[in-house]
């Protein structure tokens, strides 16, 4: 405490003055605001920074605490003051050196005004510190870290502890500079309790050992939002060469079934863009709470359950993650304001893989679905305080980075992509970005890092003039955005336009067909049934119904098609909504079920957003929410809690 008070006196004079004057400053280090420089860190990394972190953690699920020592070995230009990030931390003391540890003085900073980034966190250093060593403890408020109780489990008998750190939240459970401008590599000794299992993004073990002692490495750099640990009752399941699957015993076969075609997807995604540079690359599917579908954490891609849909229907979300070991994990945004190089590239690639997996007409139906949610996303931010979120270069100083977090990062993204993929041709523009991973791997770069090096590489050489600013600078979507069709698609939006008007779709046809090379005909009788349809041409038929179908109508469909409980989750999502605003209360139980059980964002945001929009249903969501809000967490709870204010 005497340190951080003696520290704190040395800063108050540079304070002063760094605090008064600006008052005006900042006004016009606003407007002039460079958004190629990351806004959402305190850290002083052009004076300073990690090149490699280890770290020593304990795992207390008695008391849901993580302690730690963050050992970060330094390149130093000469500061004298290092600055990291930390977000509802208890730092206990910072010491210097490898071998003979020193005290040091230190100062944590104060809060920005809506605390979204944080505290600074300042410690005193020489020019020559190499070694920085902040011994540490998480608290009960730590955003990244999601405690599970064993009824929150598949086996209902152990606790589980995971980690989301993208877009800022690994400060919340480590010290550390906390922006993807920085890449570091990482090793970690961590303790938990003998009868779990850890896993981070680095080498992992593939069984439990006795003591609850396990040693990570990550010997390539990687952004600090990519540092992650999973602790749970796990097992392990290999799936081809370089791939396999952990989840809770009780899961890992479904697991296995449903990602049997993981190692084709890493072969499609190599002969597409390069080699995969990161030797192995496992699956972690984890309980129900955790609040994305996917995410990329290099060497070990974390999965929600709902992904298992059983008929390996929702797969493409693995080769979205997978892809992101290309754009994202090889390739990294230098600030959240480039979010959209990471995202776009993904879903662009991800749509590759789809491609090469299953073929161009399930490609195309995917890009579609996505396609029509941008345009929805799209109107709504365009009528709304922030008009400007529309454009792929973002500007999100003083704001949430998960504000960027749109369907504008990854669907006009990939469609920027997909435009300049149909300009130059397919062949030309696959050996462009395979040479542009190659150009950047294990860097950061810019929007305009990426623009550059198209009109170099790929627009002069070609002799093309493209409208790239127009994509990447201005709101809205170009009028040269390449259409997709679909004539499934197409046949879906007809069967609900005849249902819509009355008509019995699921009356039974028979006909009879000629057989080949005989006299006789066969007899074919079709049906509409779930199966007939892949889940896509089910959402489009879902959203083409008219918004008030009426409740007997809605149940007919409920009757045949049974999608209340159909067990996929985006289906699932789409009719409950459609049901909620038809008032076809029969299923508020299944609702119900789905909003306590599942914590997956995606599907929470636009089932609580129809539930908000009438006074009575928004009373009832707020009791549900009370019973599902521990199955939460931090980042799905606070986005119901805003919906629900
Ligand atoms: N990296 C994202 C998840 C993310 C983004 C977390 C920003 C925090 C901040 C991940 O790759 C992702 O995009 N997941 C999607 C699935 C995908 C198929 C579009 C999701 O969770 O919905
Ligand atoms: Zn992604």
């Amino acid at each position: 405490m005497r340190s951080v008070l003696l520290f704190g006196i040395l800063c108050i004079s540079a304070f002063i003055s760094g605090c008064s004057g600006p008052a005006t400053e900042k006004k016009n280090t606003k407007e002039i605001e460079d958004l190629t420089v990351d806004r959402h860190t305190y850290s002083n990394t052009k004076e300073v920074y990690t090149t490699h972190l280890h770290l020593e953690l304990d795992v207390n699920f008695d008391n849901k605490t993580v302690y730690g020592v963050a050992r970060h070995q330094m390149k130093n230009i000469g500061a004298d003051t290092a600055v990291f990030d930390m977000k509802w931390l208890e730092i206990q003391k910072i010491t210097l050196g490898k071998k003979n540890e020193k005290e040091t003085d230190f100062m944590i900073g104060a809060w920005d005004k809506d605390s979204i980034m944080g505290q600074p966190l300042r410690v005193k250093i020489d020019p020559e510190t190499e070694y920085i060593n902040i011994y540490y403890k998480t608290t009960e408020r730590t955003e990244a870290l999601d405690w599970l109780s064993p009824e929150l489990t598949n086996g209902k008998i152990h606790p589980y502890l995971y980690t989301q750190g993208q877009a800022i939240l690994t400060r919340s459970w480590i010290p550390i500079q906390d922006s993807p401008s920085n890449r570091i590599t990482y090793s970690a000794d961590v303790k938990v309790p003998s009868d779990l299992m850890a896993v981070m993004s680095a080498s992992n073990p593939t069984s439990k050992n006795t003591e609850g002692k396990y040693h990570f490495e990550m010997k390539q750099p990687i952004p600090a939002y990519l540092i992650s640990l999973a602790v749970g009752d796990l097992a392990y399941r290999k799936l081809g060469p370089n791939c396999g699957v952990y989840s809770e015993p009780g899961m890992i076969q479904a697991c296995a079934n449903e990602f049997v075609d993981l190692p084709k997807m890493i072969k499609a995604a190599e002969r597409l863009y390069g080699s995969y540079l990161w030797e192995q690359y496992d699956l972690i599917v984890l309980p129900y709470s955790f609040p994305f579908g996917g995410m990329e954490n290099p060497r070990l891609t974390f999965v929600n359950p709902t992904v298992l849909a059983g008929d390996r229907s929702l797969v493409s979300v693995v080769a979205h993650e997978l892809a992101h070991s290309w754009s994202g994990n090889l390739v990294t945004n230098e600030t959240w304001n480039d979010f959209w190089l990471n995202e776009g590239f993904t879903v662009y690639f991800e749509n590759r893989i789809m491609e090469q997996l299953y073929g161009r007409e399930v490609a195309d139906m995917l890009a579609l679905i996505e396609f029509h949610e941008l345009k929805v996303e799209m109107d709504d931010i365009l009528s709304g305080t922030h008009p400007e979120d529309t454009k792929l270069k973002l500007a999100l100083t003083d704001r949430n980075p998960d504000d960027g977090m749109t369907q504008i990062a990854y669907v006009k993204g990939a469609f920027f992509l997909k435009t300049l993929e149909e300009v130059v041709g397919r062949v030309k523009f696959d050996l462009f970005l395979k040479s542009y991973f190659k150009e950047f791997a294990f860097k950061t770069i810019t929007t305009e890092n990426f623009r550059d090096y198209l009109n170099e590489k790929l627009l002069k050489p070609n002799n093309l003039t493209f409208n790239t600013d127009e994509w990447i600078y201005e709101e809205g979507l170009p009028k040269n955005c390449v259409q997709v069709t679909s004539s499934r698609f197409n046949d879906m939006t007809a069967l609900a336009n005849r249902f819509a008007v009355g008509e019995d779709i699921f009356k039974k046809e028979v006909t009879y067909v000629k057989i080949k090379g005989s006299k006789r005909k066969k007899r074919v009788v079709k049906e509409i049934t779930r199966e007939k349809h892949i889940t896509q041409e089910w959402q489009t038929f879902i959203r083409n119904l008219p918004k008030d179908i009426g409740k007997d109508r809605m149940s007919v469909l409920d009757d045949h098609l049974n999608f209340k409980a159909c067990g996929n989750t985006e289906i699932m999502t789409e009719w409950y909504v459609l049901g909620i605003k038809n008032g076809y209360t029969e299923i508020k139980p299944d609702i119900e079920k789905f909003l306590i059980k599942i914590g997956r964002r995606k599907y929470l945001i636009p089932i609580y957003k129809a539930l908000a929009e009438t006074k009575e249903n928004k009373s009832w969501a707020r009791k549900v929410f009370e019973k599902a809000k521990s199955g939460y967490h931090y980042v799905s709870r606070s986005t119901v809690e805003s919906i629900l204010k």
